[in-house]
């Protein structure tokens, strides 16, 4: 954003805190236009337009709130208090790219509450972006099959109530909820004789690259009730951080719809990725019990531009707190609703939750049973660049070689995704922890003495792994790279053995020929 000179930025400061009372429409949240009658401000936007609020400060909220305060002041809420008070004093609970220099660029335009009411106490905002969790239902109780795997709406529920107490505010719902969610909730303002501006505007933000899909989105979703002042001020917030939907043709990338329609899209976005990462699986396994490279056929695929050429990477599973959770929320709501049986879904969920079971069966075809065994795990975040753990394969892959008794040694070059495991473990958080016991302070620490090493997040440093070195220090010679990552060459000169997931695979779960017993 260009700044104005400070005469400029003062000045306008002081006559938006007077546009309110004075209605000046250029200065109440409207865009400052270029002929203003007071000055050129065109590019004055900081300031000039009503805060944003939004309420949860977890990825989705922190990303999207620091994102916009690149033009606009916002206002983050969160109920829990210690988040609130890191915040407030710079600290960054996540780790993600560019987040903590972006804080800092705007930080005079982020303040911090833990309620609600106090961050709406001067009437301004308009907007409030609703940005909680939206977990799988807890088990327990008398469900039917699949039913709890349902979004839990409880938290969403609790901030639309609080803010049906509110006039002047529109509601945009940024937490993923499943499709007919805005419908009901438009129902429930209804019958408490409320009329409540509402959009849904699901994001698409891919941890580790957050700000780059903040930045550059492939496209902005937005499902309206019919509120054309709520839905022209979303189109406005986003116009002063994307100047393209300002220019012809924006309407191809900003996209209004039903609401129904826009959280349709969500989760079908989510669960036509996760079909793609498990075509490649299934390929990928395929390609292993017949010597060829997945990653050659994937390029060949991919090459087709109606098909392109992502999310088609074979792998020890997706992991990450939306796919699993999304498509199997999907499934329970067109089950409740249409009684319609996406079986599409129970493929993707096999296939993924099998591709952590081949890795335990390539250890046990090649050390045997795993009791006393050791194995190293690199990588415990769900993928490079992030230090979320929700989801990670590492850790159904952890609790599945527990179970047969072998020991763990892991590593994470991220501090905070070890961290993230250490402290689940001692608030006994399952599934994603670590014991200290199990936690090494280094790659190489993680692969001494061990039998095999699985590797099940790409990132980048492991690439830089000595093998040499790691082989001197292991005990074992198995490597299992989860995530086709390493350099095979590289690997096998140290005398170790590489096994890929969909290439360089020595057929480890091949069927032997009759009459051969395994080695
Ligand atoms: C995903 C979507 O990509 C975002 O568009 C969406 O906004 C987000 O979920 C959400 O619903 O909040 P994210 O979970 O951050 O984003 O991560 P992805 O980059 O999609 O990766 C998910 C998992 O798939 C990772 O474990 C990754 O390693 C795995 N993956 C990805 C593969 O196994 N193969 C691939 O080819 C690509």
């Amino acid at each position: 954003m260009r700044e104005g000179s400070k005469f400029v930025r003062e000045t306008l400061a002081v006559l938006t805190e007077n546009a309110v009372d004075y209605k000046i429409p250029e200065l109440t949240g409207e865009r400052v236009t270029p002929h203003s009658h007071l000055f050129d401000l065109s590019h004055m936007t900081v300031s000039a337009k009503a805060p944003i609020v939004i309420v949860g400060a977890g990825y989705v909220g922190l990303v999207t709130g620091v994102g916009f305060a690149r033009a606009r002041e916002v206002r983050l809420v969160d109920r829990n208090a210690r988040l609130i008070e890191d915040l407030d004093a710079g600290r960054m609970p996540i780790s993600e790219p560019e987040l903590e220099e972006r804080f800092n660029d705007n930080r005079d335009r982020l303040s911090f509450f833990t309620d609600l009411e106090s961050a709406l106490a001067d009437q301004r905002p308009q907007l409030v972006f609703i940005a909680v969790g939206t977990p799988k239902r807890a088990a327990g109780g008398r469900r039917q099959e699949g039913e709890g795997d349902a979004a839990n709406l409880s938290a969403v529920h609790s901030v639309v109530d609080e803010l049906l107490l509110h006039d002047g505010v529109a509601v945009v719902m940024k937490s993923t909820v499943p499709p007919g969610t805005g419908r009901a909730i438009l129902e429930r303002a209804e019958a408490r004789g409320r009329d409540l501006p509402y959009l849904s505007c699901p994001e698409f933000l891919q941890e580790g690259a957050a700000f780059a899909t903040f930045d550059s989105p492939d496209r902005i979703v937005v499902g309206h009730s019919g509120h054309s002042w709520a839905s022209d001020a979303l189109r406005e917030l986003h116009a002063d951080v994307h100047p393209w939907l300002q220019g012809e043709h924006s309407d191809e990338r900003y996209m209004e719809m039903e609401l129904i329609e826009a959280e349709c899209v969500k989760h079908t976005s989510n669960l036509a990725l996760a079909i793609r990462i498990t075509l490649a699986n299934e390929i990928g396994n395929f390609c292993e019990e017949s010597a060829a490279d997945a990653t050659q056929v994937m390029k060949g695929v991919g090459a087709d531009r109606r098909i392109g050429p992502s999310f088609l990477k074979p792998g020890v599973g997706f992991g990450g707190s939306c796919f699993d959770k999304d498509i199997r929320a999907v499934r329970a709501v067109a089950r409740a609703d249409a009684g319609l049986d996406l079986s599409l879904v129970d493929t993707v969920i096999s296939t993924n939750e099998g591709q952590v079971e081949r890795v335990v069966e390539k250890l046990e075809r090649r050390l045997g049973a795993l009791e006393g065994t050791n194995i190293a795990i690199l990588g415990l975040a769900f993928k490079p660049k992030t230090d979320d753990l929700r989801g990670g394969p590492a850790f159904t892959l952890a609790t599945r070689l527990r179970r047969r008794g072998a020991n763990l040694r892991a590593w994470d070059p991220e501090p905070g995704a070890r961290e993230r495991a250490a402290r689940n473990h001692r608030e006994g958080a399952e599934p994603e922890t670590m014991s200290t016991a199990e936690l090494a302070r280094s790659a190489l620490e993680a692969v001494a003495e061990a039998d095999a090493v699985v590797l099940a997040t790409e990132w980048e440093q492991f690439g830089e792994i000595d093998w040499c070195e790691a082989a001197q220090a292991m005990r074992g010679t198995l490597v299992i790279d989860g995530r086709n990552h390493l350099d095979p060459e590289a690997v096998r000169a140290a005398g170790l053995e590489y096994e890929g997931t969909g290439r360089e695979s020595r057929g480890l779960l091949r069927p032997l020929p009759e009459g051969a017993t395994e080695s």
